[in-house]
């Protein structure tokens, strides 16, 4: 049986952590391209040894040469330089724009039709730069940021309801980073709203904690950034694309109009599908959030033009 073809550039620890949990879920076969070296390519063979006790079918491959990469169904670039402690993500603007030019220049000859996931930092001037280069349909190119903070934000909410994340229905919208936009006000448990459930100052904690949730692990780790929760959720990025159930994920999408914002690619509440975004969301928004979103795009808009 041949399955789906999931390509993704940069095999560090969110690249190859992405592709240990598709190959548990058993849903695509998977490539990864490092520019080091025997990284992709050892990796790899290591998550091909795990068959004998996990038992899936599909197959990973590593290498340096895009050539393994032609006609993915789905490319996710994850090559990038992670932040540092006390490094910001705007920190990494530059760097990381040269390596996502050159991987566009590698992997869209060889995958025109593909769906573009881009999850390197800092996100949102990374995919909006990105659009600008590909001339990639807005539908196939798009960014993982959302479907991470509204899981933090669910794992916040758990923590201090003591609730199952099965429970609880939340969104995290607007740029991945400090300017994201929790919506508390729109998130319930059990199908009770959150403000109902909880004070203010519990509400400012979770929503702190979700907002912080990035930079505290940079801290805790000195060497790195969070990997788990990245990989898992670009994961299920690839799951819902390949399989949709029609629900609503956070990712940064192009809008046109939507949220009063035109020719941008921000953190919105999609459906996806097989053809990419699928749907863009229109939330009733408050003027506030509505102000908050215009700001980040605003900001997205001046780092870009820096580049
Ligand atoms: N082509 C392919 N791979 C590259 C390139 C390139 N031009 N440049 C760097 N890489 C690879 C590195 O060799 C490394 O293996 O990208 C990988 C990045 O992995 P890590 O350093 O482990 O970083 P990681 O924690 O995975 O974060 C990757 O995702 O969340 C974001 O901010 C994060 O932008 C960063 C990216």
């Amino acid at each position: 049986m041949s399955l789906p073809k999931v390509s993704i550039i940069g095999a560090g620890n969110v690249g190859a952590t992405a592709a240990h949990i598709l190959l548990n879920h058993d849903l695509a076969d998977i490539v990864m391209i490092d520019v080091v070296a025997g990284v992709a390519e050892g990796k790899a063979l290591d998550m091909m040894h795990m068959r004998g006790n996990e038992g899936f079918h599909a197959k990973v491959s590593g290498s340096t040469d895009y050539a393994l990469t032609e006609n993915s169904d789905i490319v996710v670039v994850t090559a990038g330089v992670p932040r540092r402690p006390g490094m910001t993500r705007e920190d990494l603007l530059n760097v990381n724009a040269n390596i996502v030019k050159s991987v566009l220049d590698e992997a869209l000859p060889r995958s025109p039709e593909a769906i573009y996931i881009f999850v390197t930092n800092p996100l949102d001037v990374m995919v909006n730069y990105a659009f600008s280069l590909a001339g990639v349909p807005k539908e196939r190119l798009f960014g993982m940021g959302g479907v991470l903070d509204t899981a933090r934000f669910v794992h916040a909410v758990c923590e201090r309801l003591d609730c199952q994340p099965s429970e609880v229905d939340a969104l995290v919208i607007g740029a991945h980073g400090e300017a994201m936009l929790p919506l508390p006000r729109l998130a319930t448990v059990n199908g009770t709203t959150l403000t109902e459930l909880m004070g203010a100052e519990n509400i400012d904690a979770v929503v702190a904690d979700t907002i912080n949730g990035g930079a505290a692990i940079v801290e805790l780790l000195q060497t790195g950034s969070a990997f788990y929760a990245p990989g898992s959720s670009i994961a299920s990025m690839v799951a819902e694309l390949l399989f949709p159930t029609g629900k609503t994920v956070s990712v940064s999408a192009r809008l046109s109009g939507e949220y009063g914002l035109y020719d941008i690619h921000l953190g919105v509440p999609v459906r996806l599908g097989k053809g990419g975004v699928e749907e863009i969301i229109e939330l009733d928004l408050s003027d506030q959030e509505l102000a908050s979103l215009a700001a980040a795009a605003d900001s997205i808009k001046a780092q870009l033009s820096e580049l």
